[in-house]
């Protein structure tokens, strides 16, 4: 059908005279309508027959002047994007009273010094994975230079719900400026700019993990990382109110090239004119030799809390704070709390609720972390885990940051009844920060998915993957067939076994098939299978699954749902997830079976190692167990996914048992970054705060955060992998 529908949106553009080819791309985020154009008019005239949206046009290389609409609403996303590994160059973006665009991928070079990117009016708009720069690099210009040739990278006046997400932001006056409500800055690298970083002025926007690094003082303005002001009705500079600015995770380093020219005291985030409601700063890393490191002037409500501010040249008198203070017109500021911070300097203003921060001036940031000279803020040993951000290694934000260098993609789980496309709440803004896939833990079985028999009930499932969808996110599929959470009905199923193989291969079809039209590329993974064997490796006979008829022997069924999902999404990957099974007589059956499965032409393509581990179990799998059967997987040509990463220990937590803790985190990180075919961990709960282990009583959860979203050691060692 979608095929249908790209043959027929090329059909129109072709009688409508275009130059346009229908894409025959198998990339399965493609399956939407979608043209390809590879010149400038082309491109016009494509975007001119546009339909209402959910329309993709793909760019090829090639030089294209500006990309200018007006007045262009579409009801479902637009996508610009470029042809994958080529470039294609623009002079400047111009979006006025648009919605639901989405650019991706873009080289943007102005030749004249006026905004690269400028979204105006209208809402919806992402700009995602750009190069955004006014050049390649600036050696040997003047400052006379800078003035003339930069101006801002991407400006948002006036416009809603607008995303700037993972583009690299180069050489411009200031990163993102905007105005719009809800701007969503999101994991941006902005590298030397001669203002500021990011320029966040309007309500309900977040600032997240974003890097900024290398600021040029090449005028009479202060350079800040992220500075916000407030507008009074006349426009008067701290004579207004901004609400809800969440500024999380973002880095801030004034210097990270020692040969940067125009070096200058970088202020990291400078809150200066507010007044500031309800505002969250967390968890941000600054790395400076000013005297500010993080001052929000004005506030009414305010947490700045887990940050950690360092003072970048001990030998100047300069020393960064951290501080909450009266508004420059001398209103006190209100409901604030400072608490955990990490900094040179610390405010103390008597209105403000400040606890549990620690003043370091320089000597000693080695007690605190690892090499903070080479910007390796992993805590020491010494560190209590409630202290300070200390989610900083190596200047990078994330645990995907830190997996993607290995190849590895990071995971984590979503309770029942967590997070969908509208969600705000920090444990929902965590797993969209740090993690690239998530696993609905309950939302996709068959008990939550067919209560009733006869009818699907889509709702969960579908709010989980759109919040995926939502954040760039992709989904593990969890499960299309397993022995545990069934509804009743399907438990007191008397029909005989050709009727259930029936049933199983119409799930199957229908759940599949649902996603794979639904939400295009975002569920790229099932487990087709979950827990099909027993401990001593045999066929489990308790599973509903196992009355199957579909021919000869127990494991018929299992290759037979493989096969129906693969017919259902041929480009999904398909995964028999397991426990126990990196050692022992279940490790070594699971591997003949999918052995034997692969012999047999089956389409399974990766195992699931859940990893669920209890401290108090007499054997567990050691580091080398489970690196030598991700080597014996390797070697027929099927990938590895930690699927369902979590430790428990019998409570109350002896040193000892979490010790052993840490040693399953140690083991399993090290082991998949070192196999190539190990392309996945996934820690089932994220935090304590919604741990399912809170469900086996006398255990203590312990998982990458602890109950407020504070990493632990675990979230470092998942990191380090060492
Ligand atoms: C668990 C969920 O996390 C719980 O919320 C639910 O109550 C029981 O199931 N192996 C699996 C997962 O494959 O589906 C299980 O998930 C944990 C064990």
């Amino acid at each position: 059908m979608e095929h249908t529908r790209a043959l027929l949106a090329a059909a129109l553009l072709t009688s409508a005279g275009c130059e346009t080819d229908a894409a025959t791309s198998t990339d399965n985020q493609e399956l939407r309508s979608a043209v390809q154009v590879s010149s400038a008019t082309a491109l016009g005239d494509a975007l001119a027959n546009l339909g209402s949206g959910d329309e993709v046009v793909i760019v090829a290389d090639g030089d294209y002047g500006d990309l200018e609409l007006v007045g262009r609403n579409f009801t479902a996303d637009v996508r610009i994007r470029v042809a994958s590994g080529v470039r294609a160059r623009f002079d400047k973006i111009r979006l006025t009273n648009c919605s639901h665009i989405l650019v991706e991928d873009v080289w943007v070079r102005p030749t004249t010094a006026q905004p690269a990117v400028r979204i105006e009016g209208g809402s919806d708009i992402t700009i995602r994975d750009a190069d955004i720069g006014f050049a390649d690099h600036a050696v040997g210009w003047s400052a006379a230079d800078w003035n003339a040739r930069v101006s801002v990278g991407v400006e948002v006046v006036d416009s809603n719900d607008t995303t700037i997400h993972r583009n690299y932001i180069h050489h411009v006056t200031t990163g993102v400026e905007s105005n719009g409500v809800a701007t969503d800055v999101n994991r941006n690298d902005i590298n030397y700019f001669s203002d500021d970083g990011v320029r966040p002025h309007g309500d309900a926007s977040m600032i997240r993990s974003n890097r900024i690094t290398n600021n040029v003082k090449v005028n009479g303005s202060t350079n800040v990382g992220i500075q916000s002001v407030s507008r009074g009705p006349t426009g008067a500079v701290g004579g207004g109110r901004i609400d809800d600015l969440l500024v999380w995770g973002n880095t801030i380093i004034e210097t990270t090239d020692p040969a940067k020219p125009f070096g200058a005291p970088l202020q990291g985030i400078g809150f200066y004119d507010g007044v500031y409601g309800d505002l969250f700063i967390a968890q941000n890393l600054v790395s400076v030799d000013a005297w500010r490191g993080i001052a929000v002037l004005g506030s009414d409500v305010a947490n700045v809390q887990y940050n950690t501010v360092i003072d970048s040249d001990p030998l100047s008198p300069r020393r960064p704070d951290v501080s909450i203070e009266d508004h420059k017109d001398g209103r006190p500021p209100l409901g604030s709390r400072l608490r955990y911070n990490l900094a040179a300097r610390v405010g103390s203003n008597p209105a403000v609720n400040a606890y549990g921060n620690i003043v370091t001036a320089g000597s000693d940031l080695p007690v605190f972390f690892e090499d903070h000279e080479n910007y390796d803020f992993m805590p020491t040993s010494s560190v209590p885990n409630n202290r300070g951000s200390w989610r900083h290694r190596n200047m990078d934000g994330t645990l995907q940051d830190a997996a993607r260098r290995h190849g590895v993609v990071a995971g984590g789980g979503l309770g029942s009844f967590m997070c969908d496309a509208t969600s705000t709440d920090a444990l929902c803004d965590l797993v969209s920060d740090e993690f690239e896939l998530v696993t609905p833990n309950n939302a996709l079985k068959w008990s939550a998915l067919r209560p009733v028999e006869g009818t699907f009930n889509f709702s969960r499932g579908d709010a989980q993957v759109a919040f995926a969808q939502r954040n760039g996110q992709i989904v593990h599929g969890h499960t299309l067939l397993w022995s545990a959470f069934n509804p009743a009905w399907l438990e007191a199923y008397r029909g005989d076994g050709v009727a259930l193989a029936g049933l199983m291969d119409d799930h199957i079809q229908t759940v599949v098939g649902h996603y794979r039209d639904e939400f295009p590329g975002v569920v790229t993974r099932w487990d087709v299978v979950n827990e099909p064997l027993t401990s001593s490796g045999a066929f489990r006979s308790d599973s509903i699954w196992s009355a199957v008829d579909s021919g000869v022997g127990p494991a018929a069924y299992i290759s037979r749902a493989f096969h129906a999902a693969h017919t259902a999404d041929p480009d999904a990957h398909l995964v028999l997830n397991d426990f126990g099974v990196e050692f022992g007589p279940k490790g070594d059956a699971l591997f003949a079976l999918v052995q034997e499965m692969k012999a047999e032409g089956v389409p399974v393509h990766g195992v699931g190692f859940q990893s669920h581990y209890d401290t108090s179990w007499t054997t567990v799998p050691t580091r080398d167990d489970i690196s030598e059967m991700m080597e014996q997987y390797a070697a027929i040509g099927v990938d590895v996914h930690i699927t369902e990463l979590d430790v428990r220990i019998p409570s109350p937590v002896s040193a000892a048992e979490q010790e052993l803790a840490d040693s399953f985190y140690e083991s399993v990180a090290t082991a998949c970054f070192v196999a190539p075919n190990c392309k996945t961990i996934t820690s089932w709960s994220v935090s304590a705060a919604n741990s399912w282990i809170d469900t086996l009583t006398g255990y203590t959860p312990y998982h990458p955060f602890d109950a407020e979203l504070r990493p632990e050691r675990a979230y470092w060692l998942l990191r380090a992998g060492q």
